[in-house]
């Protein structure tokens, strides 16, 4: 199926482009009335996730309503810990919890992994042969895995965190069996992601959410090296890896073998472009810019353009908040449309 839209894949790709695209990380869930009122009628996020022709319509939600130039698979990234053994519930108002976490090496042993595990995810790959017939061309449909890092940290917390002290403690206490976990959760994520690929997805993004808890030590040690691994391992697609919080690793990060490096907002375009030189950069507009007036959207939206300088694909530095206002949404995706 030809695309009707390929700017997001051209700049990816290094091409100059008539404007950058732009798109939204979590542009698909409760920002959207449509949303809502399905996510209203079922039993939990879950039931979400895991029907796929309800994942496809909630993927194709955002394309309709904000005409943005990508479409990301409705989905989570802890579905990898839970086909390695680890199953998650969604708490209404909390977040994501683990019943059973990683506390030993024995426990990291008695995980499954690669072919066997990422073959447990039919749901998804489902999902994005749907939502590929969908679309219909209309936008190309970005997939996307935890890098193992983020996944090691849920997997040793049981919860999100604010400190990650656990997860970080088992990355000093007992660094092999931490080896041995990165190890197992890489090896499932690159034949999740290739078959992802292979289901229909034109890009895959890596999210290290957590990338900035860690030390830029540990992180050289830990995280890195995998997302690495990953990097040389897909050359199906394009790939875009985003470290958040992980500014301290710029320098480093130029030599991943990835297409797209995303950045959160704490970063200015001038100090990326220092560290990345002339990569394609993807963000990093601060989401609570959106809760302000249309005239400030506009203007930082256009400054930030601006210093990018091209090689640039435009989203915020985060996910959008939930309580987002819609028209804020719309004006920040118009700006770049009008461009
Ligand atoms: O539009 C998109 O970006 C695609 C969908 C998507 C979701 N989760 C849907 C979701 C993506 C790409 C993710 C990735 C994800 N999940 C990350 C990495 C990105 C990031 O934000 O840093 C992380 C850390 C998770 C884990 C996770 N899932 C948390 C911490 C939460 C709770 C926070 C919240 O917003 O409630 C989730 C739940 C979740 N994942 C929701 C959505 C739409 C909210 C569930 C709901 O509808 O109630």
């Amino acid at each position: 199926m030809e695309l009707k839209n390929d700017l997001l894949l051209r700049t990816a790709k290094g091409e100059k482009t008539e404007r950058p695209p732009v798109w939204l990380m979590r542009q698909a869930g409760r920002i959207l009335p449509q949303y809502r009122a399905l996510r209203g009628k079922l039993s939990g996020f879950k039931e979400l996730v895991e029907t796929p022709h309800l994942a496809a319509e909630v993927t194709i939600q955002p394309i309709d309503e904000l005409d943005v130039d990508a479409a990301i698979i409705f989905s989570d990234i802890l579905v990898i810990p839970e086909v390695m053994g680890l199953e998650y519930q969604m708490v209404e108002k909390k977040g994501p919890w683990f019943p059973k976490t990683i506390q030993s090496l024995d426990d990291v042993k008695s995980l499954r992994s690669g072919a066997e595990a990422a073959a447990e995810l039919e749901y998804v790959y489902e999902a994005l042969k749907i939502t590929k017939r969908e679309l219909n061309g209309r936008v190309p449909l970005i997939g996307f895995s935890g890098a193992p890092w983020t996944l090691l940290s849920y997997m040793i917390e049981g919860s999100g965190s604010k400190t990650f002290s656990k997860a970080k403690k088992f990355l000093y206490t007992q660094p092999e069996a931490a080896h041995l976990l990165l190890e197992k959760l890489t090896e499932t994520i690159i034949i999740y992601l290739k078959t992802k690929i292979a289901s229909g997805a034109d890009l895959v993004q890596i999210f290290d959410s957590w990338a900035g808890i860690l030390s830029p030590e540990q992180y050289k040690e830990f995280s890195l090296p995998y997302i690495q691994k990953i990097c040389d391992a897909i050359d199906e697609a394009p790939i875009t890896v985003f470290a958040k919080g992980a500014w301290f690793a710029l320098s480093d990060m130029k030599d991943l073998s990835c297409n797209v490096i995303g950045l959160d907002w704490n970063t200015t375009p001038e100090f990326a472009r220092e560290k990345l030189g002339q990569r394609v950069i993807q963000g990093n507009l601060d989401p609570c810019v959106l809760y302000s007036d249309f005239k400030n959207i506009q203007n930082k939206t256009h400054l930030m353009i601006q210093n990018f300088g091209g090689h640039h694909i435009v989203n915020l530095g985060h996910g959008v908040y939930p309580d987002t206002p819609l028209d804020g949404v719309k004006c920040f995706v118009d700006t770049v449309k009008s461009l």
